[in-house]
């Protein structure tokens, strides 16, 4: 798969320059910008200035995370300049995180003069057709097309290094088509974070994983309006020098929806931070949980009737697909979970947070309010605290002998003027609702699926709820006046994460609450699930639960997440110190300081295609080379002070290299190889629908 104009060229393969490219670089939307974002730091102790990252330039944001700086390269600023002098706005800078790499974000919108042309060229080049008023397609193909523009013109200036460009997603891989045909000299890697046909597959209520080799894919996307970004993200697929996905999982679906078979599984990685003390980040919890405490107090005024120290705390968050997410799996669960503390008479209450941005028209009034009362009830208390310590103060500087007279009564001590203020305070929390589900005006509420579920399951926050809901229809950010916490504290102060996603490519976020050492409840349908179930004997006893949901039917499935969730209530604190303690040490596997080789890998993969020339007599990865899978990548499991024994990894499975996979071998693998368990394709189970209604 070498490009044509390699055998001409003598570029130098050991000094090769890196262009990473997503559509998520110094842009948050999802979880491929916590990939691009958290994996800079290996990445530019590896490529120093050789690495660019490209994005496109969005003005929100752009100012905040970049620096803008003129580049120094010769070949990159005459291509920019030369791009400018065409009408092309750039920022060219550093990116103000940690490792400061070089960006180079495109605004898309300043080359709309071209799309026609561009379109055009698309249909007679690689016969993808576009229809008109689709925006993110539009901004698929200026992007990708200025891309390539950019690779082409750069390479003709700089002739002796050889160049990797590595894409992440469809939306950023239009350019992988257009460099093959237009043979521009780089070699190329897709990295694939989902695919398309497969998201919105199993967004529908079909059964996707048993038929995944049997799908009519051009009709699938034909049907669901996709095919044209359908022909994109399949083309990037084909065109790549090396193509790679995040997950066994992802690879199992992509080579059956994408056709063709991945070179290698790429898995996500965090930028883990160790603290000097172990218990340092038992303390940020029991902050982050004060924090969550003051809004609960707030949200519930009026019905604030349970024991906060009996209180846990557990969410879900990402962005809002519903079934994807497995956020009705997660309702179901509560609700079963409910009955379940009723019945045992338990004396604990678990308030379930669900993080999801929706449509909405800013805070409920009564969110606002709840705050607000309580705000004014802690104000007032401090103000009276405040001038009974006084009236304390002169009470007993005034002591003259007398016996009895130490102490002042309890009516010199809170004046008629206090009472009065504080009964106002006490008599505003009186409350005829609920407290409510949500905490914004929802701009379709009575069609929501979240919102539908609650209202099935009847969990209202009711009086005898042991369970109640919290519903956040927006990302957290320090600065709400909700709940005014950073989303990494709010995971701090909670007690669990629960993701049981149905399609889940990786999930970043139980593997954030792990790097947290908060304890979570994932999927073996998550890419992220998989891994941790192929690396750890059992996970469960580690703080990493997983919810089977391949190979039982939906109903056990729930009823298995309600069961975790019930025995996470039944410990006791030291219990949960301890887990906390267990889910922490697992944080080097998902270290991109262990994993950020199967990036090597790949890019070195794809220089070898590419420029195989150049390492004539050199063997690839599982030789003894430098990268060799599995050894030499040790990682330190530090014993916390109050966990008895150690995680038991999987015999033979002591590294992260382990269960990366890039090889040519990868090549050789059968579809029933993929790490994981096996599909459970028994026809009961094909022909059965949910136990409870899809809303
Ligand atoms: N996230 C966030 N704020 C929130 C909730 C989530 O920044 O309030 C981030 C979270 O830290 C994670 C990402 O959103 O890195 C979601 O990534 P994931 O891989 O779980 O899902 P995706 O959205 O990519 O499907
Ligand atoms: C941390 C703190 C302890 C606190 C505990 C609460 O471990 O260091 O001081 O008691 O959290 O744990 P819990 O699971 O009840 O929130
Ligand atoms: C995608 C997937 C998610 C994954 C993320 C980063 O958005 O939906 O599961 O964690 O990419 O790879």
């Amino acid at each position: 798969m070498s490009s044509p104009a390699a055998a001409t060229q003598q570029r130098d393969v050991k000094e090769a320059l890196l262009f990473e490219c997503a559509w998520e670089v110094a842009n948050k939307v999802g979880g491929i910008y916590t990939v691009i974002k958290t994996k800079v730091p290996v990445t530019v102790s590896e490529y120093g200035d050789r690495y660019t990252l490209i994005g496109p330039l969005s003005y929100k944001t752009a100012p905040m995370e970049v620096e803008a700086q003129e580049p120094t390269d010769p070949g990159v600023k005459a291509t920019i300049d030369s791009m400018r002098s065409r009408g092309v706005k750039i920022l060219y800078g550093r990116w103000l995180i940690e490792g400061a790499p070089r960006v180079l974000l495109f605004d898309t919108g300043s080359a709309y003069g071209f799309l026609d042309e561009w379109k055009g060229d698309l249909w007679n080049l690689a016969g993808i057709p576009t229809p008109p008023n689709d925006h993110e397609t539009n901004e698929t193909i200026v992007f990708g097309y200025l891309v390539a523009w950019f690779l082409g013109e750069f390479v003709s200036h700089n002739l002796d290094k050889a160049v990797i460009a590595h894409f992440h997603e469809w939306q950023a891989g239009l350019a992988i088509p257009l460099c093959r045909k237009r043979h521009i000299d780089v070699t190329t890697v897709f990295t694939t974070h989902a695919t398309l046909l497969g998201r919105y597959l199993c967004a529908g209520s079909v059964d996707f994983y048993n038929n995944l080799q049997y799908f009519d894919v051009d009709h699938e996307a034909g049907k669901r309006g996709i095919y044209h970004r359908y022909c994109i993200e399949r083309s990037a697929a084909h065109c790549a020098d090396v193509f790679t996905t995040v997950s066994h999982i992802t690879a199992y679906e992509s080579e059956h929806l994408l056709k063709r078979k991945p070179d290698g599984v790429l898995p996500n990685g965090l930028n883990v931070v160790k603290f000097q003390a172990m218990h340092e980040f038992q303390n940020l919890h029991a902050t982050s949980k004060a924090k969550i405490h003051e809004f609960v107090r707030g949200h519930f005024y009026g019905h604030y009737d349970f024991d906060l120290d009996n209180t846990l705390y557990m969410f879900t968050a990402g962005r809002y697909e519903y079934r994807n997410k497995g956020v009705d799996m997660f309702i179901e669960s509560l609700a079963r979970l409910n009955y379940k503390l009723q019945k045992s008479g338990s004396t604990m209450t678990v308030i379930a947070f669900i993080i999801m941005p929706a449509s909405t028209h800013s805070y409920t009034i009564e969110a606002l309010k709840g705050q607000a009362v309580m705000k004014q009830l802690r104000d007032t208390v401090t103000d009276i605290q405040t001038r009974i310590g006084e009236r304390l103060f002169e009470h007993a500087s005034r002591y003259s002998g007398e016996p009895g007279s130490e102490f002042p009564s309890l009516s010199e001590l809170l004046s008629d003027q206090d009472k009065v203020l504080l009964k106002r305070r006490i008599f505003a929390l009186k409350r005829n609702s609920l407290p409510p589900i949500t905490t914004h005006n929802m701009a379709d509420d009575s069609n929501d699926p979240i919102l539908n579920q609650v209202r099935r399951v009847q969990l209202f926050n009711g009086h005898h709820d042991r369970v109640k809901i919290v519903f956040h229809p927006d990302f957290l950010n320090s600065n709400n006046p909700i709940l005014g916490l950073d989303y990494e504290e709010f995971v701090r102060g909670c007690h669990l994460g629960v993701f049981p996603s149905y399609y889940e490519p990786w999930g970043y976020t139980p593997a954030e609450c792990t790097v947290m050492g908060v304890p979570s409840i994932t999927t073996n349908l998550s890419g992220f699930g998989s891994f941790m179930q192929d690396l750890i004997e059992e996970p469960q006893d580690e703080g990493c639960y997983i919810v089977d949901r391949r190979m039982q039917s939906i109903e056990e499935s729930v009823n298995q997440l309600t069961d975790y969730m019930f025995s996470f209530t039944n410990k006791t604190r030291r219990q949960r110190i301890n887990q906390r303690n267990r889910v922490e040490r697992l944080s080097p596997l998902l270290d991109w300081k262990n994993l950020g080789i199967e990036y090597s890998k790949a890019r070195q993969l794809a220089l070898r295609r590419a420029y195989p020339d150049a390492f004539a007599g050199e063997e690839f990865a599982d030789s003894e080379g430098e990268y060799e899978m599995g050894m030499g990548i040790g990682f330190e499991r530090p014993s916390a002070y109050s966990t008895p024994g150690s995680p038991r990894f999987r015999q033979g499975m002591a590294t992260p290299g382990d269960i990366g996979t890039l090889t040519e071998e990868m090549q050789a693998l059968q579809t029933s190889d993929y790490r994981g368990q096996p599909w459970n394709v028994s026809k009961e189970d094909e022909d059965e629908g949910y136990p409870f209604p899809l809303v």
